[in-house]
């Protein structure tokens, strides 16, 4: 590189440097040869020159292949008139190369940085480094990077310290399995990775730390999808003698900041605040998607005064008739209407009934048990108009409301609602605290250190089932993208919890003994939220997947197949650990 140390970066030539001597270093992204010409396109993260190669300079040139790394000197002079290119920050300028040097080649790529996202999925990630050089990967890494610049800042302003909390640690519980290190100084002992720093930065607001935050890497062996991942980043704080309000007052800054740094975008702040068994009611989804109405409606009055079966046993056990409207979808096929009754079956319906609304008639799966005027009224609760499809579950409340809620869901994809429409955000709270485990006891709906309401503390024992907390998320089009809560802070009522969820008091003071013990020495009341860093940026960049915004994701197998890992251990290391593999697993 002697003498070749770039004077410029390749996206920043204009005009105004015609006539500059300029070294370029980057890669070759295309060229073209016009015979006595080679054009160039060199790259990198900054941008795109082109680089006109003449007269000795040629045969080298003609052997350049895309990807290899060349270093050029040369004088930046105008384009051609018709050659400008008003796109390209760069598109008025050429460098005509007195020199050029090869760097490094490139082998011939197993995807073209165009094609890039035709490859095949295992293909990119294990040419990862191929796949980030692609315009998109490279502006997802920095519209991470200046999202993480803003949060620093923003926190740092409003008094948060920045600590960091360990990674090899007695388990955390947030609901999925942990991964274990093996201790070799104690044999048969092992630490987990955080599933998140809960405990620790609850710990910190004992230790009198106010405010916490911290961009964390939490680990967890779970089932992968496209916004999961094994490992992923939170940003995760804490603050102490804080109501909901104010945790809520906080994050919806944070948002406004960093959306408006990073994208320049404005929210509308302070955002919407629903309650979840209303979120539940209205959208079916505890993460509603706010972008597009489709409310669900409940016509269970009116259903059940027909001669159908199906409404009036669903009503008469307990349970409801919902509608959700697809507007203007009465021409429906049965085919696509079974298409939508298959997703109603994912959400536990068995079935899905439909009617479609004419001018002078409704007809559909049910209609001929009811009335004109019942069906009249059907329509007019659910606001339909003619031309629209009415599409109807009966069960209990909870299975009709998520069955509808994937309902409305697949209309709005087919209906195109889900694609633009900004940023919604809303808070969805007051979840219920405990669910039931299908067991006949309770697991903690979010974790067991969240606070119930204070109205229902008493319930706590004689009726967990109708005790909600004060656990909040914020969601944004249909995204969970943080979850959080205020905390107990008083050992007693962390061992009432406990209790309910059938842990034993010699099982909790294995588990969390240490943490009971520190909630004795004056723990001040506190609360606090995670914001999956991923699922934010993958959002902002308008991504599908968080891989896309993670620099090193994992497959859906958990495996990395540019480092290839998981792999073995050495015997060696395996005896140094005390660990003897079952051999049938392998
Ligand atoms: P929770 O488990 O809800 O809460 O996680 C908080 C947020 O982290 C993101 N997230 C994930 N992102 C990618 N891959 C995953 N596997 C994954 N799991 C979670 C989501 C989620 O909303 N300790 C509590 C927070 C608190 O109470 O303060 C916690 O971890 O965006």
């Amino acid at each position: 590189m002697k003498g070749l140390t770039r004077t410029h970066s390749c996206g920043e030539l204009t005009s105004s440097s015609v006539g500059t001597t300029a070294i370029l270093n980057g890669w070759v992204n295309s060229s073209r040869d016009h015979g006595g010409l080679v054009f160039v396109d060199l790259r990198d993260r900054y941008g795109m020159t082109q680089v006109v190669l003449g007269g000795d300079l040629v045969e080298v040139a003609q052997a350049l292949r895309s990807e290899d790394v060349v270093a050029i000197v040369g004088t930046v002079q105008s384009r051609p008139k018709d050659m400008v290119n008003d796109k390209m920050v760069t598109g008025s300028i050429e460098v005509m190369a007195t020199s050029l040097h090869v760097l490094n080649r490139s082998k011939v790529l197993p995807f073209t940085l165009d094609e890039a996202e035709k490859a095949n999925d295992e293909l990119k990630l294990r040419y990862r480094y191929l796949h980030l050089r692609a315009p998109r990967m490279q502006n997802n890494l920095r519209v991470r990077h200046q999202a993480v610049q803003s949060v620093r800042t923003y926190l740092s302003g409003n008094d948060f310290l920045e600590v960091e909390t360990p990674l090899l640690i007695k388990t955390t519980p947030e609901g999925a399995r942990d991964y274990v290190v093996p201790s070799r100084v104690h044999p048969g002992q092992f630490y987990a990775l955080p599933q998140s720093p809960q405990l620790y930065k609850q710990t910190l607001m004992i230790s009198g730390v106010d405010r916490y935050f911290q961009l964390a890497r939490c680990l967890r062996d779970e089932d992968l999808r496209a916004d999961r991942q094994p490992e992923h980043t939170q940003i995760d704080l804490e603050m102490s003698f804080v109501e909901e309000e104010q945790v809520f007052a906080l994050i919806e800054g944070l948002m406004a900041t960093t959306f408006s740094q990073t994208l320049g975008i404005d929210l509308e702040a302070p955002f919407v605040r629903i309650r979840y068994e209303d979120a539940m009611d209205a959208y079916g989804s505890d993460k509603p998607d706010l972008r597009f109405g489709l409310q669900l409606q409940d016509v269970s009055d009116l259903a059940s005064q027909g001669d159908f079966g199906i409404f009036n046993g669903a009503v008469e056990h307990g349970g409801v008739v919902k509608a959700v409207v697809a507007p203007g979808l009465a021409g429906f096929s049965r085919r696509e209407i079974g298409e939508l009754e298959d997703v109603a079956k994912l959400g536990g319906a068995r079935g899905l009934a439909w009617m479609k609304v004419g001018d002078e008639e409704n007809t559909g799966s049910f209609t001929k048990f009811f009335t004109p005027e019942k069906l009249g009224e059907i329509v007019q609760r659910c606001e339909a108009r003619a031309g629209d499809l009415v599409l109807l579950v009966a069960d209990g409340r909870h299975v009709a409301n998520v069955s509808l809620g994937g309902v409305r869901l697949e209309l709005a994809r087919r209906l195109g609602y889900n694609e633009g429409g900004g940023y919604q955000f809303c808070w969805v709270h007051r979840f219920p605290l405990f669910e039931a485990n299908g067991e006949g006891g309770w697991t903690a709906m979010h974790h067991m250190f969240t606070m119930p309401l204070a109205e229902h503390l008493d319930a706590l024992t004689s009726d967990p089932g109708s005790v909600h907390a004060q656990l909040y998320d914020l969601v944004c089009n249909g995204v969970e993208l943080g979850s959080g809560s205020i905390r107990i802070h008083r050992r007693d009522l962390q061992e009432q919890v406990f209790d309910t969820c059938g842990f034993s008091r010699e099982e909790a003071d294995a588990k969390f003994g240490w943490f009971l013990r520190a909630l004795e020495y004056g723990a001040p009341p506190h609360g606090g939220i995670a914001i999956g860093l991923d699922r934010l940026v993958t959002l902002m960049v308008g991504g599908t997947s968080i891989r896309d915004v993670i620099a090193f994701p994992k497959t859906q197998k958990a495996t990395n197949p540019l480092d290839e890992s998981p792999s073995p251990v050495s015997p060696a290391q395996l005896d140094e650990l005390g660990l003897l593999l079952d051999q049938k697993r392998q």
